[in-house]
């Protein structure tokens, strides 16, 4: 059993593994309908259990055709219905039953804290699926997606974000050390990442530049990441945050600095940083990188119930 927490600490030669198997995988079910198991059913009889502290649409649903179509089934708890929290049981205790009843445990939360701290005392394994300081079962999935889109290998092409500071970005930036990518961070000046994960970031030889100009962040890139100005329950002067922003929406001006055939990506939900343009033009992949989380959530949850081949 494994959890899946947070990129960082996960071994470069098993994410590669949770990519190669996600593309067999897709591969094989060109002429499946959604709702039909893989060959084998490898996780026949298995429930996972999800939880969201915060609100989600692809995750949750990604995560219930991942789990069905490997033959197991889900349960979503409402976090403010549980005895946890509210009625004063112990995490430890909601822990004990949550591995009584389920295989895995799926959880969206807003403490990082918690999450591990569920590690500690879960013996069926935890998957992190977004906390305030990564989203790491995304930014695997939009690997896959820039591997299959561009048909190299994520270490031969520029990457680029342009926008906040925020867990999505966290998680691209170990992607980029266990990958071993080139990243451009183009971000208003205060707004940078973290010392700690700049740190991190540094200690592991990531290949990162951080530009205070879009423009400069744009040049050359093979790929433009973007995500919300405004993360779920971000706790910030939201009219002053946007207002920082303006010069780092893309759009077709900035575009216009980059390759001719650069992909854009958005993890949705969106807002302002991207033009209605971009979003829905030529260049934008975001549908085909919702999609693919199904793919490679289901080799995730092989990969933590030991079962990858
Ligand atoms: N990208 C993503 O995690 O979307 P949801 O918040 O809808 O799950
Ligand atoms: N950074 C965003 C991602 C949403 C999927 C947030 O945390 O709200």
């Amino acid at each position: 059993m494994k959890h899946f927490i947070t990129l960082k600490d996960i071994p470069a030669s098993d994410l590669r593994k949770i990519i190669t198997d996600a593309k067999k995988r897709k591969q094989k079910r060109k002429n499946y309908n959604t709702l039909d198991e893989d060959k084998g059913s490898p996780l026949k009889g298995k429930l996972l259990i999800q939880m969201f502290e915060k609100a989600s649409s692809r995750t949750r649903l990604s995560f219930y055709l991942a789990i069905k179509q490997l033959g197991g089934g889900t349960i979503t708890l409402r976090a403010n219905e549980l005895h946890l929290g509210k009625g004063g049981e112990s995490l430890a205790d909601t822990a004990k039953i949550l591995s009584t009843y389920g295989d895995g445990f799926m959880l969206r939360t807003d403490s990082d804290e918690k999450i591990e701290e569920f590690s500690k005392y879960l013996t069926i394994p935890v998957i992190n699926g977004l906390s305030p300081s990564s989203h790491p079962t995304q930014v695997l999935s939009d690997i896959f997606t820039v591997e299959e889109i561009k048909k190299k290998p994520i270490s031969k092409l520029n990457i680029c974000w342009v926008g906040d500071s925020n867990n999505v970005l966290n998680s691209l930036i170990a992607a980029s050390v266990k990958f071993s990518f080139k990243l451009n961070i183009g971000c208003p000046k205060n707004y940078e990442p973290k010392k700690f994960v700049l740190d991190w970031a540094k200690n592991n030889k990531a290949k990162i530049n951080i530009y205070n100009d879009a423009k400069k962040a744009v040049k050359n890139a093979d790929v433009i990441f973007s995500d919300k100005v405004i993360s779920l329950n971000d706790k910030v002067n939201k009219t002053k945050k946007i207002r920082d922003f303006k010069n780092f929406q893309i759009n077709s001006k900035l575009m216009s600095f980059a390759k001719k055939n650069t992909t854009f990506l958005h993890c949705l939900p969106r807002g302002t940083e991207v033009s209605n343009e971009v979003f829905l033009g030529k260049n934008s992949e975001v549908w085909l990188q919702a999609l693919n989380r199904v793919h490679v959530q289901k080799s995730i949850l092989l990969y933590c119930f030991g079962k990858l081949r």
